[in-house]
């Protein structure tokens, strides 16, 4: 019985030199695009979640799953259904109506931003749990990370499929648990 990180291993597409030369892009297309390595996925991401609980004061869960743009959308409703919670769309800049909190980052090329809307959710007390498909620099977590605790919710913990270690995006989310369920 293969476990979700042999999924990921086996179906991840490796890009060179994609979105821009010298950087190496894991595509989980086909993670996603397989029904069982799907599953398999989403319930690895569940459980992950249970031990963040049981590290986490009073063993309270995740009430919100935030998901960022765009793969962390899959994963984030798969994992919210599961969970009971609800799920928060983190998404890339000008998609989203006014009000809203912007942070802008790093990427490994260039710079982008994140967003969450600042009205219509309350988000200050949600505990969340923020997923998305790869860890690399942790630019972007650590911006969706920013926006979360900007609203005033609070972030019981990090999940990805894929962490590329070479990277050590850890460091840029010191303070919170990560969970991954691969590392490369
Ligand atoms: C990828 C990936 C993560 C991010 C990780 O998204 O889905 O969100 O990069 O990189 P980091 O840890 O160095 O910040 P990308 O920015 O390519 O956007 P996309 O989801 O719209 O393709």
């Amino acid at each position: 019985l293969s476990t979700a990180s042999d999924d990921v291993g086996r179906l991840t597409r490796w890009a060179d030199d994609f979105p821009e030369p010298g950087v190496k892009f894991a595509d989980l297309t086909p993670v996603f695009a397989d029904a069982k390595a799907f599953r398999d996925v989403i319930d690895a991401m569940v459980e992950a979640e249970r031990s963040l609980r049981s590290e986490h004061r009073a063993g309270d869960g995740a009430d919100l799953v935030a998901g960022i743009d765009a793969r962390g959308f899959l994963l984030g409703a798969g994992v919210a259904l599961a969970l009971d919670a609800g799920v928060l769309a983190v998404r890339k800049a000008g998609k989203l109506p006014p009000p809203v909190l912007t942070r802008e980052y790093q990427l490994e090329y260039g710079t982008a931003s994140l967003e969450i809307p600042a009205d219509g959710i309350e988000l200050a007390g949600r505990r969340v749990l923020v997923i998305d498909d790869v860890l690399a620099t942790g630019g972007t977590l650590g911006a969706a990370v920013e926006l979360l605790g900007a609203a005033g919710a609070e972030v019981i913990g990090i999940a990805v499929v894929l962490e590329i270690e070479a990277l050590d995006g850890r460091s840029r989310l010191a303070g919170h648990p990560v969970t991954s369920l691969l590392r490369v």
